[in-house]
Formats: C-alpha cells, sequence, structure tokens
C-alpha cells in the first residue's frame, strides 16, 4: 500500500516549465493504492473510491501513447501510462482511495500517479520519482506539464513548506510558523479550459526565452527588450514571480508573515494581468479574502483557469467564514512513500 498527499501551491506558478522557483506544501490530502501482484495475470486492473468504472491496463501496453489514448474509462490512461512506463512484470489487482477534489488544482492526478508508481514496486529517489511521474502525466493526456506538482508530492516534509527549483530540482525546506495557516477554498468553477490555455503559455515563454534566453537568469529590465507585448508580458510575469518566491521564502522563514501575505497578494495580480490564467470567479474569491481581518494575503493557486485560492491567515480565522463553499485546512504533512509491504 501507497500513499502520495496532494499539493497546494502557495507562491510560484507558471514558473516550472522555465526551471524557475515555487514554493508549495504536500498536503493531509491525497492517494492511497492498494495493490496485489498476481504472477498468473497479465491484466493490471483497479477500482477506484472515486471512479464508477474498474480501469484494466494489459502489461503490454504499447508506450507511444496510441493505445493509451484509446483506454477507457478516462481515468485507466493514468494506469496506462504510468504500466508503460513501469512494465511490471505481472498482472495484479489493486484499489484507490482518494479524498483529494479532482480538477481543483490540488494535483489530484499527480499524487494518483505517485502512489500507483510506488505500489507496483518502483523504488527510487524523490527525483527519479518525480521525473518519471511527470512522463507518466505527459503520455496519459499529452499534457505538457512542468515538475512542480510531481516533485512537491514526491519530497513533502511533515510542517514544512518547500522552496521548488524546477531547474535544478533542487528542494529546500522552511519551517511552517505556528501563528500562520494555510486555507484553500474552491472557486467553484473546474478547470475546464486548461490543457489549450497552459500548452499556449507554455508556446508564450518558449517565444520570450528565443529573444532573451532562459527566464529563469533573465531580469526585468532584459523582459523589457522583448518586441510584443503580450510576450513580454508573460515573461514580466515569470521574472518578478520568480523573485517573489525568493522573497516570500525569505519572509516566512523570517517569521515576516505580514510581508509573505503582500508577495502572495503581488503574485495574484501578476497571473491575472500578465499572465492572464484568472476567471472572474477566481479574481472575486481572491479580493474577498485579501480583506478578511486576520488574512495576510491570497492568490489563486495551481495553473488557474479555475480551481483554488489559497490564503494564508492568523489560524483560525477562515473556517467559519467559508461555510457553504468547499475549502480545506492545509497541514504540511510528508511526501509519497509506501505504507506497508
Ligand atoms: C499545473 C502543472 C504544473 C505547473 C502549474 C502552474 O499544476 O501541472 O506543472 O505548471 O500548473 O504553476
Amino acid at each position: 500500500m501507497a500513499f502520495a498527499p496532494g499539493r497546494v501551491n502557495l507562491i510560484g506558478d507558471h514558473t516550472d516549465y522555465t526551471g524557475g522557483l515555487a514554493m508549495a506544501l504536500a498536503l493531509q490530502l491525497g492517494t492511497e493504492v492498494s495493490y496485489r501482484a498476481d504472477p498468473a495475470s497479465e491484466l493490471i486492473e483497479l477500482s477506484s473510491s472515486s471512479e464508477d468504472e474498474v480501469a484494466c491496463v494489459p502489461r503490454s501496453i504499447g508506450s507511444d501513447g496510441s493505445e493509451i489514448a484509446a483506454l477507457s474509462p478516462r481515468w485507466s490512461r493514468y494506469v496506462g501510462a504510468v504500466v508503460a512506463l513501469l512494465r511490471p512484470e505481472s498482472g495484479g489487482v489493486g484499489s484507490v482511495v482518494s479524498d483529494l477534489p479532482i480538477g481543483a488544482g490540488l494535483s489530484s492526478s499527480a499524487s494518483f500517479e505517485l502512489a500507483l508508481v510506488l505500489a507496483l514496486g518502483y523504488r527510487g529517489d524523490s527525483v527519479s520519482l518525480a521525473r518519471l511521474c511527470q512522463r507518466a502525466e505527459h503520455l496519459a493526456f499529452d499534457a505538457p506539464t512542468g515538475i512542480l506538482d510531481q516533485l512537491a508530492i514526491a519530497s513533502g516534509r511533515e510542517g514544512h513548506a518547500m522552496v521548488l527549483d524546477c531547474g535544478s530540482l533542487e528542494v529546500s525546506y522552511v519551517a511552517f510558523p505556528d501563528e500562520a495557516e494555510v486555507m484553500i477554498a474552491h472557486s467553484g468553477v473546474g478547470r475546464t479550459v486548461a490543457t489549450t490555455a497552459y500548452s499556449e503559455r507554455r508556446q508564450q515563454c518558449a517565444a520570450a526565452e528565443v529573444e532573451i534566453g532562459p527566464l529563469r537568469l533573465a531580469s526585468l529590465a532584459d523582459v523589457g527588450k522583448i518586441s510584443d507585448p503580450l510576450i513580454r508580458r508573460r515573461a514580466r510575469h515569470v521574472v518578478s514571480e520568480n523573485a517573489r518566491v525568493r522573497d516570500f521564502a525569505a519572509a516566512l522563514g523570517g517569521g515576516d508573515l505580514q510581508a509573505a501575505g503582500v508577495l502572495m497578494n503581488e503574485s495574484h495580480t501578476s497571473l491575472a494581468r500578465d499572465f492572464e490564467v484568472s476567471l472572474p470567479a477566481l479574481d472575486e474569491l481572491v479580493e474577498w479574502l485579501q480583506t478578511v481581518e486576520g488574512v495576510f494575503g491570497a492568490r489563486l493557486s495551481g495553473a488557474g483557469f479555475g480551481g483554488c485560492a489559497v490564503a494564508l491567515s492568523r489560524p483560525g480565522i477562515l473556517q467559519s467564514q467559508l461555510e457553504g463553499r468547499d475549502h480545506w485546512l492545509a497541514q504540511p504533512g510528508s511526501g509519497a512513500h509506501i505504507r506497508y509491504s
């Protein structure tokens, strides 16, 4: 049996695929996969608490993507991608239990992939695990995601936030202060159009890099040299967001929660105006959160286009105010691990 948490991103969104910085927490919420290999079987069969239909994938499924794309139900594509990459020696039977909301921006799919990979017997360090599951994500849905989700889920540490360098894949830890808590609130809008718009943003960042080189090394002065105003704004978000992650890590580590909150608010504005990945429902929620007494800061979290907002506040402030809306108190937890074998 293996468990992998979900993750919430505190700051640093749309920076990972240019090798930038992000700061995230692994959650107490996550996915548990129980699995028993059966040497007589050629099929990997999984049932799930959050899906009606069973996923059933042949051990020998092709890894070029076409056989995976043809799998049904939809969630079995994740299983197909993991099986194609791991090629387990036999089939087997398992079950999946998750308490992560799906499509909320808390990485339910990466959480499932990491738990499944471990349950199927993969043993490797957290970076190899993250890389493998990023490939699975690409293979499953042709979704060109960065490595933020997988790296955060592989590397979580109880009571700590993580600074994730998505270029070097180094992770450093900041003890989460007792004087604050992280609340996640759903905007009420699922992330439907995310994949197309996400790929477009990636391409725009790549276009900026053709002009000024790697964004993770660029300054705002470099960004000013980009000729196309839209590409310039996209790059300005990435470059300024990397700087905010650094400042946020220092503020959180030094207990300056006011400063940390201001950086979160600035991050939201940058994501909404320069990167244009917010929606009216998310803006409204974030703007309201920012006005609540005792909230240090709030922003959209994850890819955007719906999903959740995240707020940093004094403990106990938001719980009662969020009644009637899906919300979760984030308790920084450990990374993906084997529960027993
Ligand atoms: C999604 C992707 C990540 C990252 C975020 C935005 O969660 O899977 O790789 O790009 O969006 O920060």
